[in-house]
């Protein structure tokens, strides 16, 4: 061990701050297109046409000039699973091939983490309003689905299967400590107690497959920060409840929650109103209470005043309050073009991806709001190498 990797993984123990911050990479869940929103039409979809993960070049600008060290790479569950054998250990290894390449470009290539986190419109019910399909995704996606672990739905995937595909998954990469294992994109209207012993499952099987990886553990209900503690009526109980209770034999995990700042967290508006000191004491106060730590890896917002005002907040505030130890930004992504990844009232002000241009023309996202409220925040303490432990032994 080099002397750099000692003092790292120490100091990632020792003391808490930021120690991964970057961008979502969002475009390999992109173009479930169906005509009549039938699930599972539209796949699986062509890489390089309806899909992509990264560009290499955009991915150097990230780490080499703004040092960002942590990438939430998007892909779409019903992609790297096949309809025809459904969820399970059985890959379209094509799909993951494209999928590996895009990961060791960023871990191996150039040295940064990666959280890599299924997308699952079909078989866990897609977590955004129709109206924003078309602003989140260029292309139309299928809209209803069964929840995984159903099991009064004779066509909904199990919680075994779902433990068998991370099983695979976490096997491949478990030789790579830069990579970081998402358990769910944004878990939404399902019971919180399943979406707890989903997690548990996926936990179970990523260290049965030898993997000590960090895990990020996502709350139903889209993972919203705000409402962690809140119930949501009937069986959707507060997150609060249940994940503090995951049994994890490593204790490397952390809550991935998601925090909009628009008036409903939704991250569909252009302007931000709900500041995070205010909105997630809760949830802050939680992660106290129980030891534990998260990181935010959605968020985002316009190039308004009150969002750049915000955002800062936002970014001052993970770095006030130590249970927060990462973020990524929603979003980057080689697909987007002018369309906007974040909170822009469908205006095509494009994307947090370097070269983004709005549709007039103008500067995207990426001028406008990452390198003048982002980049100035970026922790000059971010880990780079060793293994990621974020708790307490
Ligand atoms: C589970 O499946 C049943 C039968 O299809 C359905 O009525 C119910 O709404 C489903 N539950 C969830 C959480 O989707
Ligand atoms: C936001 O960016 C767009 C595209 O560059 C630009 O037209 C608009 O004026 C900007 N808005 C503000 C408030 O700066």
């Amino acid at each position: 061990m080099k002397v750099a990797t000692i003092l790292s993984a120490l100091a990632s123990v020792a003391s808490a701050k930021i120690l991964f911050a970057g961008v979502a990479e969002s475009s390999g869940e992109f173009g479930l297109w169906s005509p009549d929103a039938t699930p599972g039409t539209g796949l699986p979809g062509t890489f390089g046409k309806d899909y992509s993960f990264i560009d290499e070049k955009t991915v150097d600008i990230f780490v080499d000039e703004h040092k960002v060290n942590l990438f939430r790479v998007a892909f779409a569950l019903e992609r790297m699973c096949p309809l025809e054998t459904g969820l399970g250990a059985t890959f379209d290894e094509e799909h993951f091939g494209h999928y590996k390449d895009a990961i060791d470009y960023i871990t191996v290539t150039k040295g940064a983490s990666l959280c890599l986190t299924p997308f699952s419109p079909v078989n866990r019910r897609h977590p955004r309003p129709p109206q924003l399909h078309a602003l989140q995704r260029p292309s139309q996606q299928p809209m209803t689905g069964s929840v995984i672990g159903n099991t009064t739905d004779t066509t909904a995937a199990t919680t075994e299967q779902f433990a068998e595909f991370w099983a695979e998954l976490a096997g491949r990469f478990k030789d790579n400590e830069r990579v970081m294992f998402g358990i769910m994109n944004e878990p939404h209207d399902m019971p919180t107690k399943l979406v707890f012993d989903n997690n548990q499952a996926a936990v179970d099987a990523i260290r049965g497959a030898g993997a000590t990886n960090l895990i990020l553990v996502p709350g139903g209900q889209w993972s919203g920060g705000h409402s962690w503690t809140e119930s949501w009526g009937g069986d959707l109980l507060p997150n609060s409840d249940f994940m503090h209770k995951i049994e994890d034999p490593e204790n490397n995990f952390v809550l991935d929650v998601h925090e909009y700042l628009d008036e409903d967290y939704s991250g569909t508006h252009s302007e931000c109103v709900n500041g995070y000191p205010e909105h997630l004491a809760e949830l802050t106060a939680w992660l106290k209470e129980n030891d534990l730590k998260a990181m935010i890896t959605e968020f985002g917002g316009s190039n308004t005043t009150a969002c750049e005002t915000l955002l800062d907040e936002a970014l001052g505030y993970m770095e006030d309050n130590d249970v927060f130890v990462g973020w990524t930004a929603w979003a980057a992504g080689p697909f987007w073009g002018p369309n906007s990844a974040c909170c822009t009232d469908q205006r095509q002000l494009g994307s947090l991806e370097p070269g983004s241009t709005a549709a007039d023309g103008s500067p995207g996202l990426y001028e406008t709001l990452w390198k003048k409220v982002f980049v100035p925040r970026i922790p000059e303490t971010l880990q780079w190498e060793g293994p990621v432990v974020i708790n307490e032994a």
